[in-house]
């Protein structure tokens, strides 16, 4: 059976730069007690102009280009979004337009922060079962600056902007790389712990994103601790085969929890969320590009992906890196 291998990825984020020294002047809040509480610095925040198409089109670029390809041998695109341009038509389509690639298969997945690790499991099923696919992009972008509530110090200051993609694609035969294993899961009893109505302002109804931290955060350190665990278990392996671990960039307080619980030495750690903030679903691919740029992941290391977002949803995956 032929395997699905990563063979291309990239990253973008807008250019302005939303600082906690400028959050300090907008909400009551200092940088300590940012930093102390989250790790986060700073963050990309889209022009009004900007939208998540827009993101996900300059990620889509790298990754075509890193993947060696031609956008005409896309067969599938699948966007990870939780703040899409419109309600309908799916940011997929719009990026398919962006690109050119006119005719392909192309939907949204929402599964929040986990939906980089949700769309991968899409694209290589749709390589395992239907031959005529050969390259997925799978794509992670947000615009989360424009559900955020800008008033509300609790959560304004975590999140941020920004766009991550990756090239699944066919490879011939059993081989030693490529997307070892996928794991995911949700609890909708937790549904309200992380949401957001969504309706529009006009109508006088409530749309910003809203969350109960605290539970937020133990939920995220026990849902990543066993998705962590289990994908080692089913696949025999530990954390001492893995080079590197990558996880959802939400919080280092999180991050590092999960490291004691599970034993991942800091070394194996990628963590960029200082000057990205919570990207949501574009936080794994955009740290993923960043760890092969900065040659944390090389041809051949074992790399864990584990991610938890709204739903609650999580999400593991194991990649030969090839
Ligand atoms: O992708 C999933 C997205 N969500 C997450 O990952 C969030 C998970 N949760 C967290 O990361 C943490 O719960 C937060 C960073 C959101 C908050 O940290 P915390 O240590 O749980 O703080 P807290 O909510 O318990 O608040 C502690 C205090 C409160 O004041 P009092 O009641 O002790 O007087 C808050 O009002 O900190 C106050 N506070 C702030 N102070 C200054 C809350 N936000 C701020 C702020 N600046 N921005």
């Amino acid at each position: 059976m032929d395997r699905a291998i990563i063979r291309g990825i990239g990253s973008y984020v807008p250019d302005r730069v939303l600082t906690n020294a400028d959050l300090e002047s907008m909400v009551e809040t200092t940088h300590e007690w940012i930093v102390t509480r989250t790790g986060i610095e700073s963050r990309h925040i889209c022009l009004d102009t900007e939208n998540t198409s827009d993101l996900c089109l300059e990620a889509a670029k790298h990754a075509v280009a890193n993947a060696g390809i031609a956008v005409c041998d896309l067969d599938m695109i699948v966007t990870a979004t939780i703040t899409p341009d419109f309600q309908f038509p799916s940011t997929a389509c719009l990026i398919q337009e962006k690109l050119g690639c006119n005719d392909i298969p192309c939907f949204d997945l929402g599964a929040a922060c986990s939906g980089f690790i949700y769309a991968l499991d899409v694209a290589r099923n749709s390589i395992a079962s239907n031959a005529s696919i050969k390259n997925v992009l799978v794509i992670g972008g947000e615009k989360l600056s424009s559900v955020v509530d800008w008033e509300d110090r609790s959560t304004c200051v975590l999140f941020g902007d920004g766009a991550g993609a990756a090239v699944i694609s066919r490879a011939p035969g059993v081989g030693e790389t490529g997307i070892l294993d996928v794991l995911i899961g949700a609890d909708g009893r937790c549904a309200k712990l992380l949401y957001c109505p969504g309706s529009d302002v006009s109508s006088g109804t409530e749309r910003h994103l809203k969350m109960e931290g605290r539970e937020v955060f133990k939920e995220a350190v026990r849902r990543m601790c066993a998705a962590v665990e289990d994908i080692l278990l089913r696949n025999h392996l530990s954390i001492e085969d893995i080079a590197c671990v990558v996880p959802h960039q939400a919080n280092t307080r999180i991050i590092t929890a999960i490291a004691e619980r599970v034993k991942i030495p800091e070394e194996k750690l990628f963590v960029n969320l200082a000057h990205t903030g919570n990207t949501s679903a574009a936080s794994i691919p955009i740290a993923l590009d960043e760890a092969v740029r900065e040659g944390k992941i090389q041809s051949g290391n074992l790399v864990l992906l584990v991610a938890f977002g709204a739903g609650m949803t999580w999400g593991s995956a194991l990649v030969r890196w090839t």
